[in-house]
């Protein structure tokens, strides 16, 4: 049995005492998780305060981006070990935002992967179709590609710490979710094509998440899809009221 993880995407929103004042409410609401982990990925201004803020609690702290490289003459940018040096534990790779906004290539994913993993990191691993390549019948063809080329070189042991989370990108931000059957045939998919190269066991034990337009009203019928293991959440994580609903879904 996976354990549920629910994670919040708060993508460029937030200043550090908005995230700094949701951090503490939410740690105090949800108390002590057991059966569940929650994750909050503030943007890197908010991180170091956020992780002050859940550093006594069950809540996990992610960051939304990561360089590839440990140090150096990258400006602007932000490696594994510093994220790792202020407390985080995850990190978001491979977002559609970062992918078609910003031209983050499979390659690219595949070394900031192996760089989390380098610094203690979990990277949570994000795969989806666009609407055209659904349309076109190309999904499957699509999650593979993204697959193979994004955990490439990964030992048994790296992958252990992956998180995956499938999100459509016509589900982002859009309303429109996936229905729990689309789902969870992408998700049992992902499952099989990590099991071609890290062999059968392995990928039972990797939390496969769902994301694109989660809310409370939908998130119970996705979790009850086999497949489905949490959840990852933009705009609904944004509220406190919102995300305590979908976090005890
Ligand atoms: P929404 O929940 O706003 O659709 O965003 C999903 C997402 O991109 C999470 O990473």
């Amino acid at each position: 049995m996976i354990k549920p993880v629910i994670a919040a995407n708060w993508k460029m929103h937030k200043t550090v005492r908005e995230a700094v004042a949701f951090a503490a409410v939410i740690k105090e609401k949800l108390g002590n998780l057991g059966d569940r982990s929650v994750v909050i990925a503030p943007p890197f201004t908010a991180l170091s305060q956020v992780a002050e803020i859940i550093k006594d609690s069950m809540i996990d702290l992610a960051a939304q981006n990561v360089h590839d490289k440990a140090e150096g003459p990258y400006t602007g940018e932000i490696s594994g070990k510093m994220l790792a040096d202020i407390g985080c534990n995850y990190v978001i790779v491979g977002h559609s935002e970062r992918r078609i906004l910003f031209g983050e290539t499979d390659g690219f994913i595949n070394s900031k992967i192996l760089s989390c993993v380098q610094f203690g990191l979990k990277p949570i691993f994000c795969v989806g179709e666009t609407l055209p390549e659904r349309k076109a019948e190309k999904t499957f063809i699509v999650i593979e590609r993204q697959i193979k080329e994004g955990l490439k070189n990964l030992s048994d042991g790296d992958i252990r710490s992956v998180v995956c989370a499938y999100e459509p990108v016509w589900a982002i931000g859009t309303g429109q979710t996936a229905a729990p059957q689309q789902a969870q045939e992408v998700h049992a998919f992902i499952r099989g094509v990590m099991g071609k190269i890290f062999g059968r066991k392995i990928p039972n034990t990797i939390p496969i998440l769902y994301g694109g337009s989660v809310n409370h009203h939908n998130i119970r019928s996705l979790m009850a899809q086999p497949d489905v293991n949490g959840a990852l959440v933009g705009g609904a994580s944004l509220d406190i009221e919102n995300f305590t609903k979908v976090v005890q879904f």
